[in-house]
């Protein structure tokens, strides 16, 4: 039985800054965060949007009423998670309207989350064929105003629906992964930032990449020559890039010009988005299969899925017939097109402009932001959420 991501959604906040016009504002040459760093622009989330409501918005593009009938599991990926008891999924089931006969559950190892879950789910499905799977992968990347990381923040979700004869990829089943408990990049519990040792996270995202690389070739027999493109988790778009570059020289010419320029593609979204923490690496794969018209049925696709403090793993997929039949192209092409441009002022006062923390109510403006679910407020120390299809 095949087993694989059946459905891919998407979805990003309304609002980004342009990464010239930051760097301008930083006293830093643009082409340091163009073309050092790899990005274009950073998504930036209004206060109306957190984590759960950037992941209901993913999913709700893509789930009919037959799949909310089928998930009897939802696994949500975060690392930046809105509450240290109850699990973002729970929220998210609710909202989107799930058969209540579903386990919701969120799971947590920085950028790696969602791989888990993707992984967790696939095991669930080989023992429930007929279930279906909902993983969400959503965070906000926040590391601070002038800061080092700064330029490597982003905000956004992928929603994942797995199942059995899936029609995008089906997952194989070698896979190769890593831990080593590391102190690259943390977020304490007391802190809404994240700190980061930035020149160590490179070298061991590097490192982790080569190991698992290498494990996973010993483990398939296969080589780069067997994979049409490799994606990358993408905390900023150079960072792949960096990793892919030290394992060209074991294929062939050509086979390293395809594998760079699939890179290009794969970066796509992200360069247009920035670092979505545990969603990455899969709006890599999407920006993949959506902007590369060519790709053919039966590529294999290998995933570096990298998340700090750390576990590593490379995993593989194959793509189905005719999978972008099933592909919201055209959706997400307007999604980035309704995009709004902030300037540096106004994204810094967005930054600062955060939920209360000592109890007190607060009642949000959703009118200004288009998305169809939005966090709306706060009382008694809950965050209050609104679908404004059931409005
Ligand atoms: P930095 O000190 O700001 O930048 O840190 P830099 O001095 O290293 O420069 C960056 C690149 O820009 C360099 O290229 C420069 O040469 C180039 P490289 O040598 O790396 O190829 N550059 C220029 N290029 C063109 N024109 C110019 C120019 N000037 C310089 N004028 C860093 C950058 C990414 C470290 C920082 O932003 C940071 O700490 N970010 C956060 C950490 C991070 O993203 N780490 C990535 C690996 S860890 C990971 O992926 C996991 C993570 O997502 C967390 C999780 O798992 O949840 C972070």
């Amino acid at each position: 039985m095949k087993i694989g991501i059946d459905k891919i959604g998407f979805y990003a906040p309304h609002l980004f800054v342009d990464m010239n016009e930051l760097a301008v504002a930083r006293n830093i040459e643009p082409e340091k965060f163009t073309i050092g760093i790899g990005q274009e622009k950073m998504a930036i989330a209004p206060i109306t949007q957190d984590p759960v409501t950037l992941a209901a918005n993913a999913a709700l593009e893509i789930l009919d009423e037959q799949d909310k009938e089928k998930i009897d599991f939802v696994i949500f990926g975060t690392e930046s998670g809105i509450d240290n008891s109850k699990s973002a999924a729970v929220y998210v089931h609710r909202l989107l309207g799930i058969n209540p006969h579903a386990r919701s559950i969120e799971l947590k190892q920085a950028c790696y989350g969602a791989t888990a879950a993707i992984q967790m789910a696939k095991g669930h499905i080989a023992l429930n064929p007929d279930s279906k799977v909902l993983v969400l992968a959503s965070d906000i990347a926040r590391y601070g105003l002038n800061t080092s990381g700064e330029s490597t923040q982003g905000a956004g979700a992928v929603a994942l629906l797995i199942s059995a004869e899936p029609k995008i990829l089906a997952l194989e089943e070698k896979s190769a992964y890593l831990t080593d408990d590391i102190m690259d990049f943390w977020r304490p519990i007391y802190s809404d930032r994240a700190f980061v040792d930035g020149k160590f996270s490179n070298e061991q995202y590097i490192l982790f990449f080569q190991k698992v690389w290498e494990q996973y070739k010993e483990k398939s027999g296969f080589g780069i020559t067997d994979f049409e493109a490799i994606c990358y988790d993408l905390p900023y778009t150079k960072m792949g890039l960096k990793a892919l570059r030290t394992i060209l020289d074991q294929g062939t010419e050509e086979e390293q010009q395809r594998l760079l320029e699939n890179y290009k593609v794969s970066t796509k979204y992200n360069r247009m988005v920035g670092n979505i923490y545990t969603g990455s690496l899969y709006l890599s794969l999407l920006s993949l299969l959506e902007q590369k018209e060519d790709l053919a049925d039966g590529s294999r696709i290998g995933l570096f899925s990298y998340g700090s403090g750390a576990v590593g793993e490379f995993f593989t997929g194959i793509l189905q017939s005719n999978y972008r039949e099933h592909l919201q192209i055209q959706h997400h092409r307007e999604l980035f097109e309704a995009r709004k441009k902030v300037t540096v002022p106004e994204y810094e006062r967005i930054f600062d402009n955060t939920l209360p923390i000592d109890g007190s109510s607060i009642e949000l403006d959703t009118d200004s932001d288009p998305a169809v679910i939005c966090l709306s407020g706060m009382k008694d120390n809950m965050r209050l959420y609104i679908n404004k299809l059931n409005q």
